[in-house]
């Protein structure tokens, strides 16, 4: 039997682990396949998701785990009350273009509520690291949400998905928000939108169709800020729903207003 660590011990180092993996092929792809018509996976992706899928395995052999692999989905256990939710690699396409938006997610859901997450961006080197009720925090230090007030104000990030049809819904938001912000982002992480979110970079973030993987630990570190996550009705943001909005919560109400305008 491994020694008992605690989850959030053994989640952050298996992600330190992962990048540290994921940073060395950084810049050296050989090889993508293809999931999809853009939908791509590399070496690092199976790499990292190994590293990760053994650390869980050995320390906690009965829970559940969901990751995102090889074109298919790892499931396993999934009627423990353990559910760990991984995402190897979030920003596959980033990383295989060597533009260094990427990083390891990591989140744990005990009997369906989010009670940690993890994401490590290993060219960043930056950790975060939230538990239910204990906060968000990067390289140790707490963090909050923005206090931005004002959409014109306001810098937000949205993401488009493999999905074309998706995708295009996803222009016509893309295009309302456009005068209505100082900037708009779409720099190919999900993770880290909502991590730059919690951290007051961004001011808000949303996304359709995204996955489980995609938004379990990143969810749970911008609540933990003090910000707000949703479905675009305003509803609670259940972690395998397609639509995400996050927001430091001031702006909830005026991009829900956006969202729902067409
Ligand atoms: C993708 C990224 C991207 C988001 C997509 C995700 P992947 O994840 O998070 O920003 O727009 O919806 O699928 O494929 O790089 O792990
Ligand atoms: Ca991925």
């Amino acid at each position: 039997m491994p020694p008992q660590q605690s989850m959030r011990t053994v989640a952050i180092e298996a992600a330190l682990q992962a990048g540290r993996a994921i940073r060395g092929l950084h810049g050296q792809v050989s090889h993508v396949r293809f999931k999809g018509t853009v939908d791509i996976v590399t070496e690092a992706d199976e790499q990292s998701e190994r590293i990760i899928l053994q650390a869980l395995n050995r320390h906690f052999p009965d829970h559940g785990v969901l990751s995102e692999e090889s074109g298919s989905v790892a499931a396993r256990n999934l009627g423990s009350d353990y559910l760990w939710i991984i995402d190897p690699l979030d920003g596959t396409t980033n990383f295989a273009h060597g533009y260094p938006m990427f990083a390891v997610s990591i989140g744990l859901e005990v009997k369906g509520q989010r009670e940690l997450g993890v994401v490590y961006a290993p060219v960043l080197d930056e950790l975060f690291v939230a538990e239910r009720g204990q906060g968000a925090y990067l390289n140790g230090e707490r963090l909050r949400v923005s206090t931005t007030d004002s959409l014109i104000y306001g810098l937000l990030a949205s993401g488009f998905g493999y999905e074309p049809t998706m995708a295009e819904s996803n222009v016509a938001h893309w295009r309302r928000f456009l005068p209505l912000t100082q900037g708009l982002r779409r720099d190919g992480s999900a993770a880290l939108n909502l991590c730059f979110v919690a951290a007051g970079r961004l001011d808000g973030y949303w996304e359709m169709g995204i996955r489980h993987w995609d938004s379990a630990a990143g969810a749970l570190m911008v609540l933990e800020a003090g910000g707000q996550v949703t479905d675009f009705a305003g509803g609670p943001y259940a972690g395998d729903a397609p639509n995400c909005l996050a927001s430091n919560g001031i702006l909830h109400p005026a991009m829900l207003e956006a969202l729902a305008a067409g």
